[in-house]
């Protein structure tokens, strides 16, 4: 294994290039904004290399997704946001795998034909200093330096995974710097609004999510004719005074709601612009919503620069944000608690993982993580969806861990990020899951 990250990404590009042009590369990443982001790095970055590919956006490699690789005889496969999680599936497949990971590892040895760039295993935190997104973009400048034009795209993804929270740091640090000096980025301070008028900016606004506020349209109009608005105003159209009352309101709204120091610092703060125009949270929100809502392919091809879909991802978003609205309505008499943690039950378990980050974010105590549970009697599973906060992390929080663990002792699968993880079990189990969970979470906040 090489020692630094540069030096495994150039040895990781030597494997690629060992393929013949006249073979085709395979994609695989994650489905949310960091994976979809990844995947148009990795997608530009091989065409450009003179290679077909072929890219796939996976919720997590099960089985069902590993058959289908399997089947397809692949001559090699770049894994990115996920991989190391499923490092020894990855391996039953036999061909040869570039894995670009910033999740909890397995283990560090990969068999010979398999490079796993995970960022936990070269003194990097994947948790904030570099994102499956940023990890392929130096994978992708590894390959030919003239991939640096994909760095607002892999910070869109770092963004999106919410690795910014704190401020912009390590390897996504120096990626920013150099994105910003050599222009590929502008920098702005300001509030995230946007919409086509205020009200629409102010009703679906989720990420912030404003208590009181947001998907209730009579209170956005009296918040609005207080401060002397028309709710139909476009946001550019709002002279920079007003847009100070409205941007001192909304925090307002969110201290009186008890959100965290670093939620609020989230709010305003300094923000990126790309070339094209896009505010690198803005397109992440917009690759999450595609991603989540059953468009995954959409939320690519915006990564890949095509404009004529703009409109319809657009769409795309507000549907998908409405759907997330209706779900935090009323969501606070649907949680159960136990000692350790507080549950929900979800109908779709894409959406019940954002539900919970928003629910910890803005709307609960900062006590206990919540966790989403989704019943699919069809296949005979659950999955589950667990979100904690900064606080809970320095006390002792791991829920990538208890969930790896958990999952793993029933049969299942399961894994993620102290702060945001998953798992996969079998129907029956469910019980006995939240028991296990239980008892670690309560340990882990002793320790
Ligand atoms: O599925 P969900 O969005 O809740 O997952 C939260 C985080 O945990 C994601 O980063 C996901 O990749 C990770 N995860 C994992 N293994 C699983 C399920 C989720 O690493 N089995
Ligand atoms: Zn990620």
């Amino acid at each position: 294994m090489s020692e630094d990250i540069t030096g495994a990404c150039q040895d990781a590009a030597s494997l690629l290039r060992s393929v013949p042009t006249t073979k085709r590369i395979r994609i695989v990443s994650h489905y949310d904004a960091d994976g979809i982001a990844a995947a148009g790095v990795l997608c530009t970055a091989v065409y450009r290399a003179g290679y077909a590919f072929q890219t796939s956006l996976m919720r997590n490699p099960f089985t069902k997704g590993f058959d289908r690789l399997k089947n397809e005889r692949n001559e090699l496969i770049v894994f990115s946001d996920m991989g190391s999680g499923q490092l020894e599936t990855i391996e039953s497949l036999g061909c040869k795998a570039i894995i670009l990971d910033h999740h909890q590892y397995l283990r560090a040895q990969t068999s010979q034909n398999i490079r796993q760039i995970n960022a936990n295993l070269f003194g990097a935190d994947g948790n904030y200093d570099v994102s499956g997104a940023t990890l392929s973009y130096l994978f992708a400048t590894a390959l030919n330096p003239a991939n640096e034009d994909l760095a607002a795209l892999a910070l869109a993804g770092a963004t999106g995974d919410k690795q910014f929270i704190g401020g912009v740091r390590g390897l996504n640090k120096t990626i920013l710097e150099d994105a910003l000096q050599k222009g590929f980025l502008t920098e702005q301070t300001n509030i995230k609004l946007y919409g086509d008028t205020i009200a629409d900016a102010l009703y679906y606004s989720v990420d912030p999510y404003y208590p009181g506020l947001s998907g209730k349209s009579e209170k956005i109009e009296t918040m609005l004719e207080q401060l002397r608005i028309k709710p139909t105003t476009s946001i550019q159209d709002i002279p920079p005074e007003t847009i100070t009352k409205i941007q001192s309101y909304l925090l307002f709204v969110l201290i009186k709601a008890g959100c965290q120091q670093n939620i609020l610092e989230m709010t305003i703060r300094k923000r990126y612009v790309a070339s094209p125009g896009w505010e690198l949270e803005r397109f992440a929100d917009l690759l999450d919503a595609c991603g989540k809502n059953g468009y995954r392919s959409l939320g690519l091809s915006l990564c890949l620069g095509d404009g004529s879909t703009w409109k319809e991802a657009m769409q795309v978003e507000k549907d998908y944000k409405q759907k997330l609205l209706t779900g935090l309505e009323g969501l606070e008499q649907g949680i159960h608690e136990t000692k350790g943690m507080r549950y929900f039950y979800s109908d779709n378990s894409s959406l019940g993982g954002v539900i919970a980050g928003i629910a910890t974010n803005y709307m609960l105590d900062e006590k206990k993580p919540l966790f989403s549970l989704t019943r699919k009697e069809t296949d005979n599973e659950i999955h589950i969806s667990c979100r904690g906060n900064q606080q809970l992390v320095r006390q002792g929080l791991d829920l990538g861990a208890v969930m790896k663990t958990v999952a793993g002792e029933l049969g299942g699968f399961g894994g993620g990020h102290k702060i945001a993880a998953g798992a996969t079990i079998a129907f029956g189990k469910e019980k006995e899951f939240l028991e296990k969970v239980d008892v670690l979470l309560v340990s882990q906040m002793q320790g």
